[in-house]
């Protein structure tokens, strides 16, 4: 399969799904404090999307058991939610959704400070975030795919932090997860030339300490191998013809 280009029609059903999905972010983050459980944060968010008109994408993908990824602290992306596992002060917590709107996609992801964080760990979200929003600079019709990647890369080393490798970023669409890879560093090559149209889902994974992961005896949960934190942050981008990509879902 190559990389598809969105027909107007599908931009705007896209457009809707990334909505609704920065709305249902928006209204998990205010749930966030010491105390509840990454449960409780599943059940809200498949409330919201539910509510919405939408499928959330990830419940039952390659059987994965819950709508939001919840991954607290040493655990990178793809926790899974459980009642037993109670948020405290200090705690990084990541959150993951997709919602399907009208047969389109869209998937973004947020990471938050549990009540008061420490600077460092303050830090590390920010620099998370940012490197999102430095690696879209790239995302211009003309450019190649992994000048996004080798942004992103050069922002987050600049702190001592290092870019998660086995797991990357992607196209999106009428499937969650579509042509091309989209890696947080710089591989081999220049990757494929962008163009008006592609729609990306954009997520640098960032650790503390080293890139490397562990996946835990549940199949799921990526977590650092040496234990250090980390943190998430994803959009679904839409590259345009008038040089800025649109952010889908923000
Ligand atoms: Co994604």
């Amino acid at each position: 399969m190559a990389i598809t280009i969105k027909s107007e029609r599908e931009i705007a059903l896209m457009r809707e799904a990334g909505k609704i999905l920065a709305d249902v972010h928006n209204q998990l983050s205010e749930i966030i404090a010491p105390g509840i459980t990454t449960l409780d944060i599943d059940r809200k968010g498949e409330e919201l999307i539910r509510k919405a008109g939408c499928i959330p994408s990830f419940l039952n993908y390659e059987g994965y058991p819950a709508s939001i990824c919840v991954s607290v602290n040493d655990e990178v992306v793809h926790g899974i939610p459980t009642d037993s596992r109670r948020l405290e002060e200090g705690d990084i917590v990541s959150l993951d959704a997709g919602v399907i709107y009208e047969g389109y996609h869209s998937d973004a992801a947020r990471s938050y400070g549990v009540g008061t964080l420490s600077d460092a760990d303050k830090q590390l979200i920010e620099v998370t975030k940012q490197s999102f929003f430095e690696g879209i600079k790239m995302a211009v019709a003309g450019n190649h795919l992994h000048d996004i990647s080798a942004a992103i890369q050069k922002y987050v080393e600049g702190y001592g932090y290092s870019i998660v490798r086995d797991l990357v970023g992607h196209g999106i669409g009428s499937n969650l997860h579509e042509e091309p890879q989209i890696p947080n560093f710089k591989p081999i090559g220049r990757g494929p030339k962008l163009r008006p149209g592609m729609t990306l889902a954009i997520e640098p994974m960032v650790n503390a300490g080293d890139w490397k992961i562990w996946i835990l005896e549940d199949d799921w949960t990526v977590v650092t191998r040496d234990g250090t934190k980390s943190a998430h942050y994803e959009n679904t981008i839409l590259i345009t013809d008038s040089g800025e990509p649109e952010i889908l879902s923000l």
